[in-house]
């Protein structure tokens, strides 16, 4: 007897890798473009210099010389690697002293430092509720969120995207299950920029006995006065259960965490898979996301949030008086003008996010496109990121490209792929 289907084959004639491979060979595809220079407003893309619009470097700390001598140091220290998961030899000071940085400046009992910001959420998740549980997520919430649930065997009940009455109605579902009760969502959705309603979330979560666990990697850096998100944005910190954050956005480095009380992070350090059974992030990251956290919580840092999201109202305002379709501004107990640095133009229908995208690149502009499944069916969007770094004429200059490109005919070659 043989298998009933050869996987291998059912890969090769897969639809979607056929149509990335069309694509591909047009150059049409907006994916995989390498990049040959350090993240910066200026980035060597396929050889040439674009402007960058598509990068998580909020703060412009990646290639910040206090960050890159802080991985130089930590590399030659601690040499290339580890080796080694947490639990065994792959703890270093260096992440004890990068979690009391971070514990400190979340104001929590405890942080823990995974490899990456996708482990940190699918082990956390994964370790706090199992079989009998129920995990609820918002539909737009970041794979990592999906996977963690997935991993968990948890019952996972998601609710529209930020429909709040169908939050309450998840979880009174949720309660009836009859276990635990873990409600995800993102700070800041990753594709929109839309900010999640953190007081009201919490609010319906302490009412229900189930605990809420923020994603807060696109707020890392960015939101609040101290740059730690959302829940400090909205100033509901204590009643916001766990938060996780990446430093592989604003901070300029790479991995992520999982902040809140000691026990429930003591547990995650013996349980959480996604730290036991990986080597732990390298030397040179640490050393990175240590020297970019300190740097946030001083006055330099301050500024470089404040000229991020100055950056951002300017870049949003400006493509809307061009008549772009793009996210309203929050709604944040201050009163400010406020959008977190992520600005999505919202497009439509995936020809012409396509178009644009390619007519911008051609310009000497990289964005990030969004296409079906990532987003709705005919919800495709290009979107931006600004970071401290960007000059006001860069952004100008952009508007100015993203006006020619929605005038660009639709490719027809696009048509057929
Ligand atoms: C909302 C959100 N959560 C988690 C992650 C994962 O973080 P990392 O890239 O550090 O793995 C990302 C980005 O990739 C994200 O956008």
């Amino acid at each position: 007897v043989r298998a009933a289907v050869d996987v291998f084959e059912r890969a090769a004639s897969d639809p979607t890798a056929e149509l990335f491979n069309t694509a591909r060979e047009r150059s049409l595809l907006p994916y995989f473009r390498p990049a040959g220079s350090a993240v910066a407003p200026r980035v060597e893309v396929d050889g040439e210099p674009r402007l960058m619009l598509a990068s998580a470097n909020y703060l412009g700390l990646a290639d910040h010389p206090a960050v890159i001598a802080g991985a130089r140091d930590a590399l030659e220290r601690y040499g290339g690697s580890t080796t080694g998961s947490r639990l065994l030899n792959g703890t270093l000071d260096l992440h004890e002293e990068l979690e009391a940085e971070i514990a400190d400046w979340l104001q929590t009992e405890d942080a823990l430092v995974f490899s990456t910001g996708y482990q940190a959420n699918v082990g956390a998740i994964s370790a706090l509720v199992g079989p009998g549980d129920t995990v609820v997520v918002d539909s737009s919430d970041h794979a990592s969120i999906i996977d963690g649930s997935v991993l968990s065997r948890a019952k996972m009940r998601a609710f529209k995207h930020d429909r709040l009455d169908l939050l309450e109605e998840t979880l009174d579902l949720a309660v009836r299950d009859g276990g635990g009760v873990l409600v995800v969502v993102d700070g800041v959705f990753s594709m929109s920029g839309g900010v999640a309603r953190v007081p009201e979330i919490a609010r319906l979560c302490a009412e229900r006995g189930a605990r809420l666990l923020v994603d807060e990697a696109h707020g890392t850096g960015v939101l609040g006065e101290r740059g730690t998100g959302a829940s400090e944005l909205f100033g509901v910190e204590d009643r916001v259960d766990l938060r996780m954050g990446a430093l592989s956005k604003a901070l300029g480095a790479a991995g992520g965490f999982i902040a809140g009380p000691r026990p429930v992070i003591d547990y995650l350090r013996v349980t959480a898979r996604a730290l036991l059974f990986t080597t732990s992030g390298v030397p040179a990251a640490l050393g990175a996301a240590l020297a970019a956290v300190r740097l946030r919580r001083s006055e330099e840092g301050r500024e470089r949030a404040a000229a991020t999201l100055a950056n951002a109202i300017f870049f949003r305002d400006a493509l809307e008086r061009a008549g772009f379709s793009v996210p309203p501004l929050v709604d944040v107990p201050s009163g400010e003008r406020l959008v977190p640095p992520i600005v999505p133009v919202f497009v439509g229908d995936d020809a012409t996010a396509i178009t644009m995208w390619r007519d911008l690149y051609d310009n000497g502009i990289h964005t990030s496109v969004a296409l079906y499944p990532a987003v709705a069916r005919g919800r495709a969007l290009l979107r931006s990121c600004v970071m401290a770094t960007h000059a006001r004429e860069d952004l100008e200059r952009a508007v100015g490209a993203f006006e020619r490109a929605a005038a660009a005919p639709v490719n027809p070659e696009l048509e057929r792929v």
